[in-house]
C-alpha cells in the first residue's frame, strides 16, 4: 500500500513539475526546447536561435561590449498585434562570437502589478541601449517610453541602472529631453512666443506635420516641458562623453544630446539636424580616422523604407547626408529591414555590422534580424544583402 501511495505522489509530482516547466516557456511565449547546436555562420531573416534552441527575442536592440562578452538587449516580443506593446520587458542575450547567443534573461522587467508606473505592462517600451559608465561602473539602459493607453503621444525616454551587465536593471525615471535648453544651433525664431495653438501633430509614425516644422516652431513649443524623443540610440565617443540620438519636434527632426558625466541626464549640450527629413531609427559609429557616420531610416511606421547615411568630422556637425547606402534587390527597403544598431566587432579594425529588424508587427514576436556587414567605401557607407555569412568575409 505504501509503495503504490509513493507511486501515485512521484507520478503527481512529475506531472505537476512538466506543466510548471511547460507554462514558464508558453509565458514566455514559447514551445519547450531542446538546447541548440552551435554556429558559425549568420542567415539574415531566417529563424536565429538561443542556446536553448528558443528564437532569440531581442527586437530593436543593440550591443554593449563588456569583459570580452557581448551583451545584446532588445524588445521581448510576444505574439498577436499586442505584442508590439511592452508585455515582458528587455531582453539580454550574451555571447563570446556573435553567432551563439545565451539567454541571460530579462534584463529590465515591465510593472505587471501597478498600473500607474511609468513602465506599466502594456507600456511602449521600443529601442533599448546600455552603455557602460566607466567613472560609476554602472551599466545605464536608455529607451523610448510611452505611457500605458497614450499611443505615442508622450515621445520620453526612460533610464534603468543595474550594476551587472546581464541586470536586473532598475528604473529610474523617464525624461522629455533638454528641459528648459536651447540647442548649440538654435535660431532667433524659435524663441519667439509659440501659439497655444500648435497642437499635436502625431499621426501613425508617418512623417505628417503638414508644414516646416521651423515655421510651425515646435521646438519652442516644447522648450518649457522638454523635446519629445522617440526613435533613439546612444553613442560613446572615445573621452568617454556619452550621446542620446533621437526623433524630436513630432519626428521631423534629429537631435544629438550630450549626458552628463553619470549618463543619467543630459549635460544641456545639444544640436538638431536633418529638420524636416523625418528621419527615425538612428545610428551612429566613428571610424578610426576620426569621422562619425550615421545611418537611419524615413518615417514609415512599421513599413520599411530606403535607408539614409551621413557623415561629420565633429558630433555636433555639420553632418553631410550620402543617400541611401544599400546596393542591389530591395534596396530601395533597406532589404525590408530597419536599422537599430552598427556594430563595431572586437578585434578586427574599422569592421563593421548593420544589425536591422524585419518588423512583423501583426505578430511582433516572428520579427526577424537582418544583419550584414557595413563597409566604407570612398567615404560613404555600403550594405549588399547576403544570404549567408560569416566574420571572415567583413573587410577591414
Ligand atoms: C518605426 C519605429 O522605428 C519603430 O521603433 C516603431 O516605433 C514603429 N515606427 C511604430 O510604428
Amino acid at each position: 500500500m505504501k509503495k503504490i501511495r509513493l507511486s501515485l505522489f512521484l507520478l503527481f509530482a512529475g506531472v505537476s513539475f512538466s506543466l510548471r516547466a511547460q507554462n514558464n516557456h508558453q509565458s514566455k511565449g514559447f514551445l519547450a526546447t531542446t538546447p541548440t547546436k552551435p554556429v558559425s555562420f549568420f542567415e539574415p531573416g531566417q529563424i536565429w536561435r538561443d542556446n536553448n534552441s528558443v528564437p532569440i527575442n531581442a527586437h530593436g536592440g543593440g550591443i554593449m561590449y563588456y569583459k570580452n562578452t557581448y551583451y545584446w538587449y532588445g524588445e521581448h516580443k510576444i505574439a498577436g498585434a499586442i505584442g508590439n506593446t511592452g508585455q515582458v520587458g528587455v531582453h539580454v542575450y550574451s555571447s563570446s562570437d556573435l553567432y551563439n547567443w545565451i539567454d541571460e534573461g530579462i534584463a529590465l522587467a515591465v510593472n505587471s502589478t501597478d498600473p500607474r508606473s511609468e513602465i506599466a505592462k502594456g507600456c511602449i517600451l521600443e529601442r533599448p541601449k546600455v552603455i557602460y559608465n566607466k567613472k560609476t561602473k554602472k551599466f545605464v539602459m536608455w529607451f523610448h517610453l510611452e505611457l500605458l493607453n497614450k499611443g505615442y503621444d508622450e515621445a520620453r525616454s526612460g533610464i534603468a541602472i543595474s550594476d551587472k551587465p546581464n541586470g536586473p536593471f532598475v528604473f529610474v525615471r523617464s525624461v522629455r529631453p533638454n528641459m528648459e535648453q536651447w540647442p548649440l544651433n538654435v535660431q532667433d525664431f524659435h524663441k519667439k512666443t509659440v501659439s497655444k495653438d500648435i497642437k499635436k501633430h502625431y499621426c501613425g509614425g508617418y512623417g505628417c506635420l503638414g508644414g516646416d516644422v521651423d515655421s510651425l516652431n515646435i521646438l519652442g513649443r516644447d522648450f518649457k516641458q522638454g523635446q519629445m524623443a522617440r526613435d533613439m540610440n546612444l553613442f560613446v565617443d572615445d573621452d568617454g562623453k556619452a550621446y542620446h540620438i533621437y526623433a524630436s519636434e513630432e519626428n521631423s527632426t534629429l537631435h544629438i544630446a550630450q549626458l552628463s558625466d553619470d549618463y543619467l541626464s543630459y549635460s544641456g549640450k545639444y544640436i538638431r539636424l536633418f529638420q524636416n527629413r523625418y528621419m527615425e531609427a538612428p545610428t551612429m559609429f566613428k571610424t578610426s580616422n576620426g569621422k562619425y557616420y550615421m545611418l537611419a531610416s524615413d518615417c514609415t511606421g512599421w513599413e520599411p523604407n530606403a535607408a539614409r547615411s551621413a557623415v561629420a568630422d565633429h558630433i555636433f556637425g555639420p553632418w553631410k547626408e550620402l543617400g541611401n547606402p544599400c546596393v542591389g534587390k530591395d534596396s530601395e527597403y533597406t532589404f525590408r529591414s530597419q536599422g537599430t544598431f552598427i556594430l563595431p566587432v572586437q578585434g578586427k579594425k574599422d569592421t563593421y555590422i548593420y544589425m536591422g529588424d524585419r518588423w512583423n508587427p501583426q505578430n511582433p514576436i516572428d520579427g526577424r534580424y537582418i544583419w550584414l556587414p557595413l563597409n566604407i567605401l570612398d567615404g560613404h557607407l555600403t550594405l549588399k544583402w547576403k544570404d549567408s555569412w560569416n566574420l571572415t568575409d567583413l573587410k577591414f
